[in-house]
């Protein structure tokens, strides 16, 4: 059996511990705090067609195929790990408030109907009808029923449990380049998110943190209904995302680089408040559970950054805001590349011409 040791405990790395322990490898996760991070941080929304940006069509292409991956990989994640892998089924509508919102997402439209992914376009009343929370501001939109979401928590324990199951050794301690052969033998996966880029000069200044806050908010009793959909909404020209979990609601994100701060600050839980509440007023009744701060790992092009670094390294990181819907399509990648294939040249690290290095 073959020696691989994966570096970071997050969505990503734990994907790839469990598929790679599954085809055969004998797998050591090594991670301070596994489940932890930008994983636990995140909303859980797999939206490929939602976070579509035009010129950005070869993510979504990958967003795409991930996307189709995920009731198989969660059905068979649920079942290896006996507890539930948190895929919510239901889909996403997209809600627009001032003119310039509604014009904003009607150039999405054309650009998703050019990519041949039309989607319907909807009337604030017509969204109403499908979420009677959406508030009186909301006056136009979009359905997108194939975006879905997942329970970010839920996916963490259940891809920890299933991984352990499989075999995977997690070892609570950081990974540093250069430990010795008997530390790290075979091969090893960097999987470090934004913390990725000191951890091989092939990296260097290809990973950066890309802050993101986000808050958890409860229902109460007699609150108005926690919406079944994801909502997203352009408030004024801000993004905001709302997305349903049991019993309350994610709200996400703002985007910002500051190095490593993930401290959420007043100015950005006062913005996400004050557009969420615009879309669905019902949540002011809601209680303010949690706020918190992620660093997505940001790539110079928003791509992973996925293949081979040299002779003895792999990396799969620099999934950007994309990191938990490419989780399945990434694990299957990686084990391809264990098995000796190759990734497609979008996510190939080599694209920057760093490797070898
Ligand atoms: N995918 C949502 C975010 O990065 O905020």
């Amino acid at each position: 059996m073959e020696d691989l040791v994966v570096v970071g405990g997050g969505v990503i790395g734990l994907s790839c511990a469990w598929r790679a322990a599954q085809a055969g490898w004998h797998v050591t996760l090594r991670d301070p705090a596994p489940a932890s991070g930008s994983s636990w941080v995140a909303g859980g929304m797999l939206a490929p067609v939602t976070e579509a940006w035009p010129g950005e069509e070869g993510l979504l292409e990958l967003g795409l195929s991930s996307l189709e991956l995920w009731p198989g990989f969660a059905e068979e994640l649920s079942a290896a790990a006996g507890q539930p892998a948190g895929l919510h089924p239901e889909g996403t509508v997209v809600a627009a408030t001032g003119s310039g919102d509604r014009a904003e997402l009607d150039a999405l439209a054309t650009h998703l109907a050019r990519l041949g992914r039309p989607v319907e376009r909807l009337s604030g009343r017509e969204l109403r009808r499908l979420e009677p929370g959406l508030g009186p501001d909301v006056r136009g939109g979009l359905s997108v029923p194939g975006d879905l979401s997942v329970d970010n928590r839920a996916l963490l324990a259940a891809l920890r449990a299933a991984a352990e199951k499989a075999g995977v050794a997690v070892v609570e301690r950081a990974w540093a380049p250069g430990e010795t052969a008997d530390d790290a033998a075979g091969t090893v996966l960097i999987c470090a998110g934004a913390h990725s880029a000191s951890l091989h000069p092939g990296l260097a200044g290809l990973v950066r943190p890309v802050k993101g806050e986000i808050l958890r908010l409860t229902h109460r009793h007699g609150a108005f209904p926690v919406p079944t959909r994801t909502v997203r909404a352009l408030v004024d020209g801000r993004p905001v995302y709302l997305v349903p979990r049991p019993g309350g609601l994610v709200v996400g994100a703002t985007q910002s680089e500051h190095g490593f701060d993930t401290e959420p600050t007043v100015g950005g839980v006062r913005d996400l408040l004050r557009d969420a509440e615009r879309i669905l007023p019902g949540i002011a009744e809601y209680t303010l559970a949690e706020a918190a701060a992620g660093l997505r790992p940001g790539s110079p092009d928003n791509v992973p950054v996925l293949g081979r670094l040299d002779g003895r390294t792999l990396v799969a990181t620099g999934h950007s805001r994309n990191g938990i819907l490419l989780a399945p399509l990434t694990a299957r990648l990686v084990v391809g590349l264990l098995e000796g294939g190759s990734v497609p040249a979008t996510v190939d690290p080599a694209r920057f011409g760093r490797t070898g290095t």
